[in-house]
């Protein structure tokens, strides 16, 4: 397995480049299995969990002709839907094949997915809603089965919030007959990206980014171009990296609002944040202040960036107390920083940190993908060299990050 070595302590200076959103990518590239026509997507992100939804879509017997970012579908020969138990468990976001597959066949076979170990995971309030519009559920051997003679639009209040279910529910609902309403619906960037996308194709989707989507059904749907959004955690892993090496970053290609909650953070911490069309100039001078936060669905602050910014809260002046309100299981990285000298207790899911001046370069582990990215956050700040064991998680979610990062001055390596 691929390592990291970083040798800590310079400052960032410079431009990065964000690449297009992960989680948007990973229900767009399904979503096209709802029309026989050819889908053109681009700015898809380079990265393993993007490879590894196009090795689904070939194995159903999609056609993708893949040119840089941009790939083109086309799903006319896809004539199964039953998805490989190898290929569903690399990654969470294979649950999003049934809600397509559903939609197109009204019958999915898809093992139940994989992804990041950060808590209990479980998929209930898709299952609701499937169900809801008329499929039936059954579990077994570790393969979700969906069947419906129809699908039929109906209200459904999910329990809680989430996007996986959100846009699973709008995968199956496109085709359904009648208007199905999703209340208590996530608003994330990805849902509105998701929508948007549907609806180039031909659905009647209004209400995406609010808590309450309407989805009329429609006969058909056609094929369409999309262009994905940038990735906001990307954006705000490198805004994270910039101030805890001190430095002055102009990260490129994010859409703004999206990262109000990190920016508000960051200048709450004395960090210069400064918005300039499509970029954000992040400049930071001397030791940022502690502040507490706490993670919620968008627009909270998101779960994704806790990891990245527990490493500036424990490098930062004062006390921060950290609450984790998604995942329950999302505090993996606090083991691997303590070893770097970071002051941090844990308290379920509360964490309390106390920043310290510098932190040390150690061997340490990503334990999953945002954990990752903290990691290489903190051995670009701490003193010394800090080696990155097990980058396959890194490697799901960030494109080229060693590339870019070294391009803005970091000074790393990746050892195969
Ligand atoms: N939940 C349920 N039942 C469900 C679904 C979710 O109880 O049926 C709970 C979860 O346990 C969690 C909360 O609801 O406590 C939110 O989960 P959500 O469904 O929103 O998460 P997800 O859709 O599985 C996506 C992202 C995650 C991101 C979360 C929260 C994808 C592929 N994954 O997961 O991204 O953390 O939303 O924003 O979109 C990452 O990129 O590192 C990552 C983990």
């Amino acid at each position: 397995m691929d390592k990291l070595v970083i040798e800590g302590g310079h400052t960032l200076e410079g431009e990065i480049y964000v690449s297009g959103a992960k989680n948007s990518a990973v229900a767009i590239l399904p979503a096209t299995l709802l029309t026989e026509e050819t889908c053109i997507i681009k700015n898809l992100p380079s990265i393993k969990d993007v490879y590894y939804i196009n090795n689904i879509l070939l194995q159903l017997g999609a056609e993708v002709e893949e040119s840089g970012c941009k790939f083109i579908i086309n799903s006319l020969g896809v004539d199964t839907y039953e998805v490989d138990f190898e290929l569903s468990k690399k990654l969470r976001a294979s649950y999003y094949f049934v809600g397509a597959l559903l939609g197109r066949f009204k019958k999915a076979r898809v093992p139940f997915p994989g992804g990041c170990d950060i808590g209990i995971r479980p998929i209930d309030q898709h299952i609701k809603g499937f169900e809801a519009l008329g499929a039936r559920i059954k579990i077994e051997h570790g393969i979700i089965w969906a069947e419906a003679d129809e699908l039929i639009g109906t209200s459904i209040f999910l329990d809680v919030v989430s996007v996986g279910a959100t846009i699973n529910i709008m995968l199956a609902a496109c085709l359904a007959k009648g208007t199905t309403v999703i209340e208590n619906a996530a608003k994330e960037p990805y849902i509105v990206d998701t929508a948007n996308f549907l609806n180039a194709m031909g659905a009647n989707i209004k209400g995406a980014g609010t808590d309450e989507i309407k989805i009329k059904g429609v006969e058909r749907l056609g094929g369409c171009e999309h262009c994905i959004i940038p990735d906001q955690m990307e954006a705000g892993t490198f805004m994270i990296a910039a101030a805890a090496s001190r430095g002055n970053v102009l990260v490129k290609n994010v859409i703004p609002t999206h990262l109000d909650s990190i920016s508000a953070k960051m200048r709450e911490m004395g960090i210069k944040v400064i918005e300039n069309g499509d970029s954000l100039q992040v400049v930071s001078n001397g030791r940022p202040r502690s502040a507490n936060i706490k993670t919620m669905p968008y627009p909270g602050f998101p779960t994704d960036l806790q990891q990245p910014m527990s490493v500036l809260l424990s490098i930062a002046e004062g006390t921060a107390i950290v609450t984790e309100s998604i995942y329950d299981g999302r505090f993996k990285h606090v083991d691997e920083l303590r070893r770097m000298g970071a002051k941090i207790n844990v308290e379920g899911r509360v964490a309390i940190i106390e920043g310290i001046k510098k932190l040390s370069g150690a061997p340490v582990c990503a334990t999953d993908l945002r954990a990752g990215a903290a990691m290489v956050i903190a051995g670009l700040t701490a003193e010394g060299e800090t080696v990155i064991n097990n980058l396959t998680h890194i490697d799901r979610g960030y494109e080229k990050l060693e590339e870019k990062l070294l391009q803005i001055g970091a000074k790393l390596k990746r050892i195969p």
